[in-house]
């Protein structure tokens, strides 16, 4: 058994709550990232065993969103978009200082374990206050190499967002989606944080 006692009686509330076990699927895979950090195989099986569906059900959910992780990771996430908007306002730039400051490439975990990093292929939904990052699952926009560094170094000297975690910037609007938390122990919500230089 992969899972704590409390993260299995969870699950099982979902199943509960919703007419379809299906339904209880994403919520499930959440209790999990939570737990572990990740989703390995064997608790997506457990999750299965819990919800009465067949284990290719809960990895095909899985394996669809990008949120969810199949590896280990490090304590911080970072996401530079890279798509149209963001690239016509330094994106690309932005990205490449974000690999020589973390030393390692997009997909790549520092060696201290800080960080998770990757640029996305798909737009963040924040075209407007492009270039647009999400760190720890927080958005800032209008982001220059200078305002990354900030970002990343105020990151490194505290702990991610835990349960309750209010902005780290003084303007944030939730985004409606479920609680997120790719690193372990994690269920902060998704923040847009609107950072001018000039605030740092
Ligand atoms: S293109 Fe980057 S947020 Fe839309």
């Amino acid at each position: 058994m992969t899972l704590s006692a409390a993260s299995r009686s969870e699950i099982q509330g979902y199943k509960a709550r919703y007419p379809e076990p299906r339904s209880a699927v994403l919520p499930s895979l959440w209790v999990v990232q939570h737990e572990l950090g990740y989703l390995p195989v064997p608790a997506m099986r457990e999750i299965a065993g819990i919800l009465g569906l067949e284990p290719s059900e809960v990895q095909a959910v899985a394996t669809f969103y990008s949120m969810f992780l199949d590896k280990p990771a490090g304590e911080h996430s970072v996401v530079v978009c890279r798509n149209v908007s963001c690239a016509l306002r330094g994106a690309d730039e932005l990205a490449a200082h974000v690999e020589r400051t973390l030393g390692c490439p997009s997909g790549g975990t520092t060696s201290d374990g800080q960080f998770t990093w990757e640029s996305t292929v798909e737009c963040l939904g924040a075209c407007g206050g492009a270039p647009a990052i999400q760190v720890d699952h927080r958005f800032h926009e209008n982001v220059t190499p200078e305002v990354m560094d900030a970002i990343l170094g105020r990151s490194r000297s505290q702990p991610a967002p835990s349960v309750g975690g209010e902005s780290e910037a003084a303007s944030t609007k939730q985004r409606g989606e479920p609680k997120t938390a790719p690193r372990a122990k994690r269920t902060s919500r998704p923040k847009r944080a609107h950072i001018d230089p000039g605030d740092l």
